[in-house]
This record gives structure tokens, C-alpha cells and sequence, in this order.
């Protein structure tokens, strides 16, 4: 049927009858569609939906919302890029405003303009590397406090490692102990809003106070208590060169400030966006390392070559492309951002089928960064694939930031950090697994662990 539709598109044929094109795919069981083995097992069942029906395009009924599923890259690259235009974000994303409220991961229009003109400067290239220092220093005071021997969390470890560097690096250090009271908040509350999406809960209206609303409600409060406050002690500090006092001090183009609400969204936003992600895929990373112990020697040669026992910098970001090529590894087999959605707001044509105005439409990194026809080997971890360009790869075959005017505004924030947080922690210690049973992730809005990451710390004293 695909290949019909295609051939079809491609001879030119009527708009009109293309348009009769429904997408293929699994009907499931009447009523609830394949909502049950989604959330029985979300990465599997998207994983075998994808290579099973064949075509680029997958319909998905789940209960009474038909979503559909973008598996060719090219097509990947319409949604994202090139036909951006007909997209807005996802009712899924919509609903993460609840707690974000109307910050630059969740706003449309002029809003979400506006919003991303004002922080993307302080995200460029140039102006990260005045940040560097924040990120290896923070690196070095958590490593610092290791002792051989004793077994740590590291996804814990790196999610409060992380946290420190976005809240002094983009809201100045003023923030102090605010930034884990928003971390506890933020975690407690993404908690109560995965529980609900897994279930039947998810099609109940908002305006019901289940008992998961009422929690996250709290959590909202309390959350909205400690930002209120940093605000204010922001306001009453000296100026200074990070995000929260750009934002605090930015007119628009009648002189208006930001209110206090958008800067609280703003703020939330940044520091659920610029941490969490970033946690996990060093966490992924260092867990992958640590079981490949030959790559694990190249890459502390290359640190040992480039940085000897001095901190690194901004320039050695460039310096160290295994350790790079290692991130972007662990970002292919573990995507901290699995699957990312859109709304049409028209009718529009992708792959040669029609998605109606209002279509849900989803495409998964899981899916696409392990599909053997863009990367051979795909289970395997094997950094040394993104030392040589490919050039028979799609674009849109890995995505882990995205693309399009929605790109991750953080990425090349978020590259820099994981680079010198690796190269930090491996001039100092090593990491080993205490036991060697798979990694069992979760898919909730990111790809999580679903239990701690034990780890046993071996410290390299140099002497
Ligand atoms: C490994 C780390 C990260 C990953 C995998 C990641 C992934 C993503 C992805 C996939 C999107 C696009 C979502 C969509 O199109 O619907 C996104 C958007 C965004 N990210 Fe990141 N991100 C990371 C780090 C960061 C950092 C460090 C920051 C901030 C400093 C950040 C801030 C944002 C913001 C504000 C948006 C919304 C941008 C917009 O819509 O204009 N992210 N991120």
C-alpha cells in the first residue's frame, strides 16, 4: 500500500486522490486501540511497530486519540524542519505547561519568539566557553568528596552535579540552596504526571482533580514558593552577567518588563530542561564506559594526552574528540529525549499520506538511532562510528537535541558540559558497575533508570 502511495506522490498524481491516503498500522483491541501493550512496554512496542509497517508513516490508535508515528528520517526532517510551519508542539508537551507554564519549551507564535531571543544569545557557541570554568570546578568538588571503595549512585551524583552548573552558570550563584529545593520539586511532580500518562487517566479533563492532579498541585505550590523567592533575592542582588538577570532586566519594545510569572516559567523551564537531560546522558555514558573496559583505556589516554593533570578548559572541548564521539554513543543507544511530538494545526501531507488538523504525530529517537539501516551494529557501543563522517546517513537519523527552530536552544551548552564533566572525572577516578545485570530504563518523558545506578568509585591519585 505505501509503495502506492508513493508512486502516486511521486507521478504527480491528483491532491485529491492522495489525500484519500490513511497511514498503516495496528488497529489493537475496540475501543482502548494499542494503548495496552504501549504501556505494558512503550520502548519494544514502538520499537517492533517501526519494523513491522513498512512506509515511513505508522497510525496509532491509542483509545480515542490516533497518533501518528514518523519513522523515516527524511519525513523526520519535514516535521522538524522543513514543513515546521504546519506543526505546533504536542498535546503531551502542551500538558507539561501545567508545571512549566508558558516558558520557551512549551509557548507557540510570538511568545515562544520572543522567549527564545532572549536566552538563545546567552547559549551561543562564544558565549559558553564562560562557562567552562563553572563546569569543570563543579566537576572537581563533587569528585573531590569520592572515596575509593565506597559504591555511589551516579545517576544521583550527576543529577546534583548538573543542577550546580546550570544554577550558577545561568542563574548566577546567588541561587544557593534554592536549586535542589526546584530539583526535589521538579522531580517529585514529573513523578506524579508520568504515573497519570500511563493510564486511562491520561483522557480524563483537566479540570478533574484526580488524585495525582491534587498531588502535583502541591508540588506546584511548593515549587512556585522557592522561585518566587529566588526572583526576588535576584532582584535585590547586584547585576551581574547570567540568564535570570538578563531576564530580569530585559525590555521589550515598549520598555515593559518581564512579570514575575514569566520569569518563574522561564526559569522552571531552564532548570528542568538544562539538567535532567544532561544527568542522564552522562549517566548512560558513564555506565557504557565503565562496561567497556578496552574503550575505557582509550578514552583516559586521550584525557591523560590532551589535559595531563591540569583543569580543562573551553579550547580542550575541541581537543578531545573520543570522549565527544563517547557522548554521542551513549546519546544514540540512550536518547535522554526518546521520542518528541507535534500537532498539526492543518491539514498536511507527509510521506504521501494525510495527517488531519489536530493529528498527533510522534517520532522516536529509540526507533530511529537504533535502526540498522542507518548505523551497522546498532545494540553495539562502539564510539569509534563517530569518528568518520558517514555520508550515506540521513540527516534527521539521529536527532538527539532535535532540529529545526525548535532545536535544543542548550545543545551546544549541554555537548560542552558532558566533554569536561567526562574528561574531569576520568583525570581523577574511574567508575565500576557492582553488577553486571542490564540497565533497566523507563520511557517517561525522558528516558530514565528505573533504580539507582550503583557504581564503585576507584580514585586515581597522581603523584
Ligand atoms: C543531553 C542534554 C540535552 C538533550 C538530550 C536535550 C534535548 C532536547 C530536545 C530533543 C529538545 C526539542 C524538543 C522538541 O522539539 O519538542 C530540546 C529543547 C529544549 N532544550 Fe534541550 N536538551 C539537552 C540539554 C539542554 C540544556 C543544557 C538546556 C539549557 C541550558 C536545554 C534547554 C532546552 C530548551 C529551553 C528547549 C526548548 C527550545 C525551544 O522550544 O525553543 N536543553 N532539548
Amino acid at each position: 500500500m505505501s509503495t502506492t502511495v508513493h508512486e502516486a506522490s511521486w507521478r504527480g498524481v491528483e491532491s485529491r486522490e492522495r489525500k484519500a491516503a490513511t497511514p498503516p498500522g495496528p488497529r489493537g483491541t475496540p475501543l482502548i486501540g494499542v494503548l495496552k501493550p504501549f504501556s505494558d512496554n512503550p520502548l519494544d512496542f514502538v520499537t517492533q511497530t517501526a519494523r513491522r509497517w513498512e512506509g515511513g508513516v505508522i497510525r496509532l490508535p491509542f483509545g480515542p486519540v490516533t497518533q501518528y508515528f514518523i519513522t523515516d528520517p527524511a519525513l523526520i526532517e519535514e516535521v522538524l524542519l522543513t514543513r515546521s510551519g504546519s506543526f505546533i508542539k504536542d498535546e503531551m508537551t502542551r500538558k507539561l505547561s501545567t508545571a512549566l507554564g508558558q516558558g520557551l519549551l512549551t509557548t507557540e507564535g510570538e511568545a515562544w519568539k520572543r522567549s527564545r531571543k532572549l536566552v538563545a544569545p546567552k547559549l551561543r557557541k562564544k558565549q559558553i566557553e564562560a562557562y567552562a570554568d563553572a563546569m569543570v570546578r563543579h566537576t572537581e568538588a563533587a569528585v573531590g568528596k569520592w572515596e575509593t571503595g565506597e559504591v555511589r549512585d551516579i545517576h544521583e551524583e550527576m543529577m546534583h552535579l548538573t543542577l550546580e552548573i546550570v544554577a550558577e552558570t545561568l542563574f548566577g550563584a546567588s541561587v544557593g540552596d534554592g536549586a535542589h529545593k526546584v530539583g526535589q520539586c521538579l522531580e517529585s511532580m514529573m513523578e506524579v504526571f508520568v504515573a497519570e500518562e500511563r493510564t486511562l487517566l491520561r483522557f480524563v479533563p483537566d479540570w478533574i482533580p484526580t488524585p495525582s492532579r491534587v498531588k502535583a498541585r502541591k508540588g506546584i505550590g511548593d515549587l512556585d514558593a522557592v522561585l518566587f523567592g529566588m526572583i526576588e533575592a535576584r532582584r535585590q542582588g547586584a547585576p551581574g552577567d547570567d540568564l535570570l538577570w538578563l531576564l530580569l532586566t530585559a525590555e521589550d519594545d515598549e520598555g515593559g518588563r518581564m512579570s514575575d510569572l514569566q520569569l518563574r516559567d522561564e526559569a522552571v523551564t531552564l532548570f528542568l530542561a538544562g539538567h535532567e537531560t544532561t544527568a542522564l546522558a552522562l549517566s548512560f555514558a558513564l555506565t557504557l564506559i565503565a562496561e567497556h573496559s578496552a574503550f575505557e583505556r582509550r578514552l583516559t589516554d586521550e584525557i591523560d594526552a590532551v589535559l595531563g593533570d591540569r583543569p580543562a578548559t573551553a579550547d580542550d572541548f575541541m581537543r578531545l574528540p573520543l570522549t565527544t564521539a563517547a557522548v554521542k554513543e551513549a546519546m544514540r543507544l540512550y536518547p535522554p529525549a526518546w521520542a518528541i511530538g507535534r500537532e498539526a494545526i492543518e491539514e498536511v501531507e507527509i510521506g504521501g499520506y494525510t495527517i488531519p488538523k489536530g493529528g498527533q504525530v510522534f517520532m522516536s529517537q529509540w526507533v530511529t538511532h537504533r535502526d540498522p539501516r542507518w548505523f551497522k551494529d546498532p545494540e553495539r557501543f562502539d564510539p569509534e562510528r563517530w569518528m568518520v563522517e558517514d555520508p550515506d546517513r540521513p540527516r534527521f537519523a539521529y536527532f538527539p537535541f532535535g532540529g529545526g527552530p525548535r532545536v535544543c536552544v542548550g545543545n551546544h551548552f549541554a555537548m560542552m558540559e558532558m566533554v569536561l564533566v567526562l574528561a574531569t572525572l576520568y583525570q581523577r577516578a574511574r567508575v565500576r558497575r557492582t553488577s553486571w545485570e542490564k540497565l533497566e530504563i523507563s520511557p517517561a518523558v525522558t528516558l530514565r533508570p528505573t533504580g539507582p545506578i550503583n557504581m564503585r568509585i576507584e580514585r586515581i591519585d597522581k603523584a
